[in-house]
């Protein structure tokens, strides 16, 4: 292992004839798989390390300290981290300074495997405990070692500790920013390598995220993303208030809608068993929530529910969207399927595609099932074929797709108001947005005209599968009344 400290270079550049010394900072590079939880961890590490002294570099052949932030919930992105490990390996018998880290769902789970199939690993993180990463890279190793030199501790795999301490964070966007709000998931649905990693439900203080909104609120961003894995389990694990008060997520939800009723709100993912009416009134009601609702459904089979252990029945999920279309017109509905899971028959694949045809997402993100170790399905047998589940992935990937094309085909020729986020990576004459709705909507101008962060009616010339293509009708000098949404038809 490294143990030399973190190596500060020096270059000279000639300026106006004097040689002045510029310290260099050393690089760090981070690669981020998985979830929006992941994406906001690697924010949170970037923040640490910049305190640190080190900046980012997109490429790891320039990086002092490289950061592989890692997924567990599928096998493949298990596969792509020992290709990456064994890439990184060969850039440290160049530069045996070259601290490596491995973080994230798989670092918590396979430490040991990590550990034995590359040993060149120094720091193994798991994501409760990412407030440790600036001790474990001034140490150069996840083990703290007793006076006799024996391991005694490893601070960044300790799957009790507390993940709510506040950490710098370098946000990768100006205008949408993610605000942890719970950690961890109680649930024990029986495919999922989550709670495994990431642990028990805690939820963050209450002050700490409002206080976190009102800075983001003052510094101008306009779209907040609540995370967790069971966000709207949030505070059943928090004390009452002083007043009786029940702090739970329609009481978060009020609580930032009146920090700024203009900020867009966005939160996932939420559980159907924790969606009563309260929540659903509240969310109904509040101008700042935005009218999208990713709500994992996972199977349409009340069999398969049960084998996955998700606690509800799809007459249940089915009774929470009609409710939440009859308080919100218009609001969209997207969902994670999973097909081929352990003992799924044809009849019960079939009810699949049946919700999906009655319900009409917006959008569904499909996997195939995929075992996991330390899951209870893990040691089931995974007897769905995989001809069988790709055949059934496919043919539920041309329904939904089908279904969200002609929902975006039927609201296409009405305006929407567009929140600017960045330049297209398809062009650079068209500029990138989302409505509320959560659509994305491609539209030509330029940053000048629409600078990012502001809201720009576009009118939604023709439907693509995720979103529009549009043109630019005027800047809204400020966010429209909500539920007037679409605008109007032209
Ligand atoms: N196999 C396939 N998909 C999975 N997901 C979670 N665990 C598995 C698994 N073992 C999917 C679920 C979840 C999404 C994030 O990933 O649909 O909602
Ligand atoms: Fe996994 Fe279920 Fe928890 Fe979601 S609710 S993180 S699917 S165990």
């Amino acid at each position: 292992m490294a143990t030399a400290s973190v190596p500060w270079k020096s270059t000279f550049i000639l300026r106006q004839g004097r040689r002045k010394p510029e310290p260099m900072k050393p690089k760090y590079h981070i690669q981020t798989y998985g979830c929006q939880m992941n994406v906001h961890d690697s924010e949170r590490m970037a923040g640490m390390l910049e305190e640190l002294g080190y900046e980012m570099t997109e490429t790891a052949e320039q990086a002092s300290l490289i950061l592989l932030n890692t997924c567990a919930v599928r096998e493949k992105p298990e596969h792509k981290l020992y290709s990456e490990l064994g890439i990184f390996r060969k850039l440290k018998a160049q530069n045996p300074d070259l601290i490596i880290g491995v973080t994230g769902c798989m670092a918590q789970r396979d430490a040991n495997e990590i550990r034995a199939r590359v040993p060149e690993v120094d720091i193994l993180l798991g994501p409760r405990n990412i407030h440790h990463l600036p001790r474990l890279v001034n140490q150069h190793k996840s083990t703290f070692t007793d006076k006799h030199g024996k391991s005694t501790f490893e601070p960044g795999l300790d799957l009790l500790s507390d993940p709510t301490p506040v950490t710098p964070v370098r946000r990768s966007s100006s205008v949408s920013a993610f605000v942890d709000i719970i950690f961890g998931c109680n649930f024990k649905c029986t495919y999922c390598a989550v709670p495994s990693a990431r642990g028990r439900e805690v939820s963050r203080n209450p002050q700490e995220v409002l206080d976190e909104i009102r800075q983001l609120n003052d510094l101008g961003y306009r779209e907040i993303t609540l995370l967790g894995q069971t966000v709207n389990a949030y505070g059943h694990d928090l004390e009452k208030l002083q007043d009786g008060a029940r702090i739970d997520f329609a009481w978060l939800l009020e609580a930032i809608n009146d920090i700024n009723p203009r900020l867009r709100i966005r939160f996932t993912s939420p559980h159907p068993m924790y969606f009563n009416n309260r929540l659903l009134d509240t969310i109904a009601a509040l101008p700042s929530v935005c009218e999208h609702l990713h709500l994992p459904l996972q199977s349409g089979d009340n069999d398969c529910l049960k084998r996955m252990k998700r606690t509800y029945t799809i007459e249940k999920y089915r009774g929470i969207i009609d409710n939440l279309r009859e308080k919100i017109p218009g609001v969209a509905v997207t969902t994670d399927i999973i097909v081929g899971f352990c003992g799924e028959t044809e009849s019960e694949f079939a009810n699949t595609l049946k919700a999906c045809r009655d319900i009409r997402f917006d959008l569904a993100f499909m996997f195939a099932y995929s075992p996991r170790h330390s899951t209870v399905a893990g040691t089931w047998p995974d007897d769905v074929a995989a001809e069988i589940k790709s055949r059934r992935l496919n043919e539920l990937i041309d329904l939904q797709n089908d279904i969200s094309r002609e929902i975006n085909y039927q609201l296409a020729g009405n305006i929407f108001e567009v929140l600017v986020e960045s330049i297209s990576d398809k062009s650079d004459a068209w500029l990138f947005g989302r409505t509320r709705s959560n659509k994305m909507m491609l539209f030509e101008g330029d940053l000048k005209t629409y600078p990012v962060g502001s809201l720009v009616r576009v009118h939604a010339r023709e439907a693509l599968l995720r979103g529009f293509q549009g043109d630019a009708v005027e800047v809204a000098s400020s966010p429209l009344p909500r539920r007037i949404m679409p605008l109007h038809v032209l």
